[in-house]
């Protein structure tokens, strides 16, 4: 007998033979079937049985069809042919051609001078062109303060060209102006005495809120297993967040009449793990708000963090009530809100490349942090993602809150939402009922769909885009987004008038569906791709971007 299976057969012996074992076996048995159970229990009663069958449906598609793509090589073929043609779709809209377009992949031997840069900037905008965002067509994207505050921003830019506010020793003033700028944001959302952090936007914000609050359930509550609840409207970022931390996500339902999260819903899906809760003010997808005192009071019973996205509300939220608009409470006078995201780089009119994420109090903060004792370069600290900080930024955003001050953001408040409200409006009354607004957008985004059988939205959207209009198709249900800025102001009724036109030829000329397949940030893609595909052809997309 070797001696490898001597020891087997003691053990064997030994285990079989006694029953300490043989309970403690039955017990760890009995241990992992409840947490097991425990788990799909919580699962079950966040989901609700039907939604966590039709989870599983779609799981089971796309097994069935990964494995189906792995071993018919006709369907392979097909799906492949399928993702080439919308990878060449993408990249003869991204990429420019022609003769007189100069590819620089490679340093110049020498380099070049100021003049040269210059001009080669000047010919690669004639070349290639930029759509023409000042004309008022673009729906967000471009939140233009005035040719005034870009002199003033640049400016500020050239005067920080070179500071980082990663060393405060070296320069005090950006250390200074980010301060301020958090200062300025907490004072905004009714939170003087609370505390904050300037990051390079509302996706690092949101970032940042997700992993201060899992570090504090950690801390203080022992969570291992986080887990988070995010309405289904919530910015993507969130689930990016979750993604980076593997935390889980329970995406829970609006109401699709008043287009505010599933409160009930809500409060099943909270349990021992739960790190936080999510609301909009207001939200991408058609410019909502969520009903933040009743998800606050949620919260703040079941001791769990609420953030409350405001980055597309940014500095329009907190001007609302002032301007004379209906409003509901949003910020941290809501008992139960714990962190707020506020883009700068939005209606703040900053630089991009700014936001600021405020917390109730500094001790929440600290859970931010990222701090080595032990590093071999010295002790190393850091607020948020990023090392080194561009400083000209945060000059940048600091001199636009200076310029602008509360009564220009007043002001554009005024404006932007006027013009948002006046499209909701106009949509209402003027078009026979053939459109309806989705819920009941307090701030500057509308969104807006069809009742009428003959009308398909997002073919009304292609000819809005014919018509030199850059607007976002959302889903579920089919929908058309415009976020007003203040380049819209003066085109509302341009916009009613092409909108109009727009309805009468999708009617008139059906060209059978919409094309608009919505890519975040590109627009529209054309071609009706499969919905199996889309994750690979977005993948092409973000590829296409660094193609020299
Ligand atoms: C813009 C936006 C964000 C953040 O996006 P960034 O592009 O990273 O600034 C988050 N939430 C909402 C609702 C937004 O509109
Ligand atoms: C949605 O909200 C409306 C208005 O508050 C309410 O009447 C309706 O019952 C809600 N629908 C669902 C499914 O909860």
């Amino acid at each position: 007998m070797s001696a490898s299976a001597s020891l087997s057969h003691r053990v064997k012996a030994l285990t079989v033979s006694n029953p300490l074992v043989e309970h403690f076996k039955t017990a760890l048995f009995v241990y992992v079937l409840l947490t097991r159970l425990l788990k799909v229990h919580r699962h079950l009663r966040a989901r609700g049985l039907r939604s966590t069958a039709l989870e599983y449906w779609t799981w089971l598609n796309k097994q069935l069809l990964l494995f189906a793509l792995r071993v018919l090589p006709a369907q392979r073929k097909k799906a492949e042919s399928e993702i080439a043609a919308a990878k060449k779709i993408i990249e003869t809209s991204l990429i420019p051609k022609g003769e007189a377009v100069v590819r620089h992949t490679s340093l110049p031997p020498q380099g070049q001078s100021p003049a040269w840069i210059l001009d080669e900037m000047t010919k690669m905008d004639n070349e290639i062109g930029h759509a023409e965002w000042k004309n008022g067509k673009i729906s967000g994207a471009v939140y233009h303060g005035g040719d005034d505050l870009t002199k003033v921003i640049v400016d500020a830019y050239a005067h920080y060209a070179v500071s980082n506010p990663l060393h405060p020793d070296v320069f005090p003033a950006v250390r200074k102006m980010e301060a301020e700028v958090v200062a300025m944001c907490l004072r905004m959302f009714n939170n003087p005495n609370g505390a904050g952090a300037t990051t390079s936007g509302g996706t690092e914000s949101i970032i940042m809120s997700v992993k201060t609050h899992r570090d504090w359930a950690r801390a203080t509550k022992g969570i291992t297993e986080p887990e988070m609840i995010v309405p289904i409207s919530a910015h993507a970022a969130f689930d990016k967040a979750a993604a980076y931390f593997n935390i889980k996500v329970h995406t829970i339902p609006i109401n699709m009449t008043t287009r505010q999260v599933d409160l009930s819903r809500v409060a099943r899906a909270i349990n021992a793990n739960t790190i936080m809760l999510v609301g909009s003010a207001v939200n991408f997808p058609d410019g909502c708000q969520d009903d933040i005192v009743a998800l606050g009071k949620l919260a703040a019973k079941r001791h769990v963090g609420l953030h409350v996205d405001c980055c597309l509300g940014s500095f329009i939220m907190p001007f609302l009530e002032a301007a004379g608009f209906p409003t509901t409470p949003f910020d941290f006078r809501v008992e139960g809100v714990t962190a707020i995201s506020c883009d700068t780089h939005k209606y703040g009119f900053a630089p991009k490349g700014n936001s600021v994420i405020m917390y109730r109090n500094a001790e929440l903060r600290t859970y931010q942090y990222y701090v080595n004792p032990t590093w071999m370069g010295g002790l190393y600290a850091s607020p948020s993602i990023a090392g080194s900080r561009p400083g000209s930024l945060i000059a940048g955003t600091w001199a636009a809150m200076q310029y602008m001050g509360s009564e220009g953001y007043l002001e554009s408040c005024r404006t932007i939402v006027g013009a948002a409200q006046e499209i909701a409006r106009r949509i209402k009354a003027e078009f026979d009922g053939k459109l309806y607004v989705l819920g009941n957008p307090p701030a500057t985004v509308v969104a807006f769909a069809s009742r009428d059988p003959r009308v398909s939205i997002h073919e009304v959207g292609d000819i809005m885009s014919k018509k030199g209009w850059h607007l976002n198709g959302i889903i579920n249900p089919n929908a058309i987004h415009i976020a007003a800025t203040r380049l819209t102001v003066p085109v509302v009724d341009t916009f009613i008038a092409d909108l109009k036109d727009a309805v009468r030829e999708s009617i008139s000329s059906p060209s059978g569906h919409g094309t608009m397949v919505q890519l975040y940030g590109m627009g529209k893609v054309a071609g009706a791709l499969a919905p199996s595909i889309t994750g690979q052809i977005a993948t092409a997309f973000l590829d296409t971007l660094y193609k020299a």
